[in-house]
C-alpha cells in the first residue's frame, strides 16, 4: 500500500534509502530516485515499465551542481539558468563520468534541470544527491499533476507519494539540447521559444526537421501521454456538437489563456477516461508561444483526427 505524505524527512529518507519515491515538481510529478545510485535508478525504469533506451533527467538544487555532472558547459546554459532556473528548463549537456550509464541510457549526454517546487528543493537540499525521476505516470500514459493521480496509477508500487498540491504549470518542462555546437529544442515545454531568445537571442534552431536524426529525446516518440479512451483532434469541435454520437468532448476554449489550459490539460485528457465514452475530440489551439508546447501534448495524446463530410464523422488515424 502506497501513503501519501506532506512530510519532506520520509522523502529524504526514502532517497537515501536507495527507494524511489514520487515528488511534486512545478511541472508534473515525477518518480525519483538516488540519480548517483545505480541500483535505485534501475527500480524507476522497473516500476514505471519504462524502455531502457529513454534517458531520465536529473534534478539539482542549485546552478553550481550542473558542472557536477556536466562539462563543456557553454555560457548560454548560465544565461538561461540565472533567468529561468529553478524552473520548467532543462539542459542536454555532455555528461561526466560521475553519473551512471542507466540515467542516460547510455548517451554521452545528460538531462539536468532544477526544479522550482518547494518540497523538491527541499528533498534535494537535505539529501545532497542528485535526484533522477521522469514523470509519475506508467510508460506511455498521462503524467500526473496530483498525489491523487500518481497514486490511483503506482498504488502498491512505491511506498510514498509526497503530496505538494497541484502542479502549478501542468505540462512539462522545455527540454533544451546544447550538443553538437548548437542549441535545440528537444521537447517543447512551458518555457516557450520567444522565451529562450530573449536571453541568448535567435541564434538557436527549434524543434529538428531532419528526419535522419536518430531520435534524440525518445519522448519525441510521436504517441506519448495517451488517455485510454481514443482521442481525436478535430478542426472546430463546435462542428460536431449537433451529432448523435456519445462521444467525449474536451472544450479548451473554456479556458482564459493558455496558462491555464496547461494548468488543466492533463486533467482533461484524464477526465475523457472516467465515465468512459466510446472516443473523444479536442480541439488544438492556436500554435504560437506556450500553444506550441500545449498542442505537441495534444497530438501525442491523440490516435488521429476526425473530419466532418456530408454531416458524418470520418476518422483519419494516425
Ligand atoms: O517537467 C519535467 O521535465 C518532468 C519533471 C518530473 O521534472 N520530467 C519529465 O521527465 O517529463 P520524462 O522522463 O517524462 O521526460 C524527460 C525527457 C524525455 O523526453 C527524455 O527522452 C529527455 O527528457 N531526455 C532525458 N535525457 C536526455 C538526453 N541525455 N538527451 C536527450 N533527451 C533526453
Ligand atoms: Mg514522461
Amino acid at each position: 500500500m502506497t501513503e501519501i505524505t506532506k512530510n519532506t524527512d520520509v522523502a529524504v529518507r526514502e532517497i537515501l534509502n536507495g527507494n524511489v519515491i514520487a515528488l511534486p515538481t512545478e511541472t508534473v510529478y515525477g518518480l525519483g530516485a538516488n540519480g548517483l545510485k545505480k541500483r535505485a535508478v534501475l527500480k524507476i525504469f522497473e516500476i514505471k515499465k519504462r524502455p531502457a533506451f529513454n534517458p531520465l533527467i536529473l534534478h539539482v538544487f542549485e546552478i553550481a551542481d550542473i558542472e557536477k555532472y556536466a562539462k563543456n558547459i557553454p555560457d548560454e546554459v548560465y544565461m538561461l539558468a540565472e533567468k529561468y532556473s529553478p524552473g520548467p528548463l532543462t539542459f542536454v549537456l555532455p555528461k561526466k563520468k560521475i553519473v551512471p550509464d542507466i540515467v542516460t541510457a547510455g548517451l554521452d549526454s545528460v538531462a539536468i534541470r532544477l526544479p522550482a517546487h518547494k518540497m523538491f528543493r527541499e528533498v534535494l537540499k537535505e539529501t545532497g544527491v542528485p535526484i533522477a525521476a521522469p514523470s509519475a505516470n506508467m510508460f506511455g500514459k498521462i503524467s500526473p499533476t496530483t498525489a491523487k493521480d500518481v497514486f490511483r496509477e503506482l498504488n502498491g508500487k512505491i511506498n510514498y507519494v509526497l503530496d505538494g498540491g497541484k502542479c502549478k504549470i501542468g505540462i512539462e518542462s522545455t527540454v533544451l539540447s546544447f550538443i553538437g555546437n548548437k542549441i535545440k529544442i528537444l521537447r517543447p515545454g512551458y518555457i516557450t521559444k520567444k522565451d529562450i531568445e530573449k536571453v541568448i537571442g535567435n541564434n538557436f534552431s527549434g524543434k529538428s526537421k531532419n528526419k535522419n536524426e536518430k531520435i534524440l529525446s525518445p519522448g519525441m516518440l510521436k504517441s506519448h501521454y495517451a488517455p485510454s479512451t481514443p482521442l481525436y483532434m478535430i478542426e472546430d469541435t463546435a462542428l460536431a456538437n449537433n451529432l448523435k454520437n456519445n462521444f467525449g468532448v474536451i472544450n479548451l476554449l473554456k479556458y482564459k489563456n493558455l496558462r491555464a489550459v496547461a494548468y488543466n490539460l492533463f486533467e482533461e485528457f484524464r477526465k475523457i477516461d472516467n465515465p468512459k465514452y466510446e472516443f473523444a475530440i479536442i480541439q488544438k489551439v492556436e500554435e504560437a508561444g506556450l500553444g506550441i508546447a500545449i498542442n505537441d501534448r495534444i497530438e501525442k495524446a491523440s490516435v488521429g483526427k476526425i473530419i466532418i463530410f456530408n454531416g458524418n464523422l470520418r476518422f483519419r488515424i494516425k
